[in-house]
């Protein structure tokens, strides 16, 4: 078998291989500390994912289980989890909880947390130390490095014919928060020093780091340092087991001055640091938990970052999102948080309080989850069926999707051969999946529809003097890539043609006179 790996075809796809086939991560995120108990994940969580058409979990590890005394390491829940998602046939990421969480070191080691000599921690403008070890700490870079290939060489015995483990996230949006940058002794010499030779080159400038970044020099700063340790410790885990590696960011929101918001992290005004201290890494993913999840899609795809959501909302809006992640944005993979919770009555979650809230900047209805499990779970078994469509169309002009953007985008316009379609986005309400339409031209009058909450309209090109009416029209569903009608419509049924708060598949069939 060969090991899991991210390609760039010809026309700029990125594409996650797994045992030489492509790979959708059909996924969604566990809550920080499920992993922590096998006997939890047995018996409460796999179970609570039946049905939702995963194929994949992103899953932490945390480095004070894995070496909870220095220099003894401790896989059983490593172990335990690879087993058990085995069994349940799904697929894992695994999230690294090493020397940065949320911009903090909640998870390291006991003995890490009580030697901050060795350890440094960074520092605020006043002198006041943080909870952060600084990123400039070459010992705990070195020992997060070393558990971290611990961790690889571990997954490489159990895993390497069998291909559970498919991708690496190393550490949890990282950054600092309440400061720009780290202002410990350490950081303050770095600081006033020219700025790396690799990073110079990179960039194609010289000076210190204000002479080149100006007022963005703190930000840029902490991007170098967490990227370059976030390099050391992928890299030598891929040294070991090519696994594929990414870091995820946690957004710049208003008021948007680094610190506060995670400065250093991977947003993407500072990707270009990133990119140059870390190599290593295929991309840079964002958690969307903004009512603008769509423009954040936009703006971490590019051609030099494929579309990896590790964390998106929970409520019924994400089925929307998947439709486009997959449909438009060609994402490796896409993935609400606490994605166990929507097995659960969702007058009875119990939602993060409001001061969580508050603090991580999340949007509180992104964990609604009223009418989410059986929109999200219809929506991942049609993009499993259409797998077949999308690898044949993708790329081309044959496939569109769209998804409503915010309160102001009403409608969009998708142009084919022959034929524009109209799709016009129902009112955005509580509980229901968010105005979306991925749409297949399959020959020039023939079109696959896949859409929620909104209505279509097909018309002639501009200046053919014709009017147009359906052939046929059928709604159904796909089946490994193939078409199975359901009814043929007609009559009523043939007035509007609809989408409501479940995803629903129609094949029409267009003629000209
Ligand atoms: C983003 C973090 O990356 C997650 O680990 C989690 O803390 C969520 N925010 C909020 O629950």
């Amino acid at each position: 078998m060969s090991i899991p790996c991210v390609k760039r075809d010809e026309k700029g796809i990125y594409t996650l291989y797994v045992n030489d086939q492509p790979f959708f991560m059909r996924s969604g995120e566990i809550h920080n500390s499920s992993a922590s108990n096998l006997t939890f994940m047995k018996e409460k969580l796999w179970p609570a994912l039946r049905g939702l058409n995963m194929n994949s979990v992103i899953v932490p590890l945390y480095w004070e289980l894995i070496e909870p005394e220095d220099g003894k390491f401790d896989f059983t829940t490593l172990d335990g989890i690879i087993h058990q998602a085995r069994e349940e046939e799904m697929k894992l990421c695994f999230l690294w909880f090493g020397l940065w969480k949320n911009a903090e070191s909640m998870y390291v080691p006991a003995w890490v947390k009580q030697d901050p000599e060795t350890y440094f921690r960074a520092q605020k403008v006043n002198g006041d130390r943080m909870t952060t070890i600084s990123p400039l700490c070459q010992a705990a870079v070195e020992r997060d490095r070393q558990a971290f290939t611990a961790v690889i060489a571990r997954i490489r015995e159990l895993d390497e014919e069998e291909n559970t483990v498919l991708v690496m996230q190393v550490e949890n949006e990282i950054g600092l928060l309440g400061t720009d940058r780290d202002y410990s002794p350490a950081a303050n010499e770095a600081f006033f020093a020219p700025i790396p030779e690799k990073l110079a080159k990179a960039l194609g400038r010289q000076g210190t780091w204000e002479d080149v970044f100006g007022e963005d020099a703190g930000e840029c700063f902490m991007a170098w340092y967490f990227g370059s340790a976030v390099e050391t410790i992928a890299s030598s885990g891929k040294a070991v087991y090519d696994l594929p590696c990414y870091a995820n960011a946690w957004l710049k929101q208003s008021p948007w001055f680094p610190g506060s918001y995670p400065s250093g992290g991977p947003v993407p005004e500072v990707h270009p640091v990133w990119r140059a201290a870390a190599p290593s890494l295929f991309a840079f993913g964002p958690d969307i938990y903004v009512p603008y999840c769509a423009d954040v899609m936009d703006e971490y795809t590019s051609s030099d970052n494929p579309l990896f959501i590790p964390e998106i909302r929970k409520d019924a809006v994400s089925s929307s999102y998947a439709l486009y992640a997959f449909g438009s944005k060609n994402a490796i993979c896409f993935s609400p948080f606490g994605i166990e919770d929507l097995n659960l009555d969702p007058d009875q979650l119990d939602k993060p309080p409001m001061e969580v809230m508050i603090a991580l900047n999340i949007d509180p209805s992104a964990f609604d989850i009223t009418g989410s499990r059986a929109c999200l779970s219809a929506t991942y078994g049609l993009l499993k069926e259409l797998e077949p469509l999308l690898l044949q169309y993708r790329g081309t002009s044959h496939l569109q999707t769209c998804v409503r953007h915010g309160e102001t985008d009403y409608s969009a316009f998708q142009r084919f051969g022959r034929y524009d379609l109209a799709v016009s986005y129902g009112p955005r309400q509580s509980g229901k999946p968010l105005g979306a339409c991925l749409t297949l031209e399959l020959d020039e009058n023939r079109f696959l529809l896949v859409g929620l909450n909104c209505s279509v309209k097909f018309s002639v090109k501009p200046g053919v003097n014709k009017h147009l009416d359906f052939l046929k029209l059928e709604d159904g569903r796909v089946e490994n890539g193939k078409w199975v009608p359901g009814h043929l419509l007609n009559g009523d049924e043939k007035m509007s043609l609809r989408f409501g708060d479940l995803p629903k598949a129609m094949v029409v069939e267009l003629y000209q006179f």
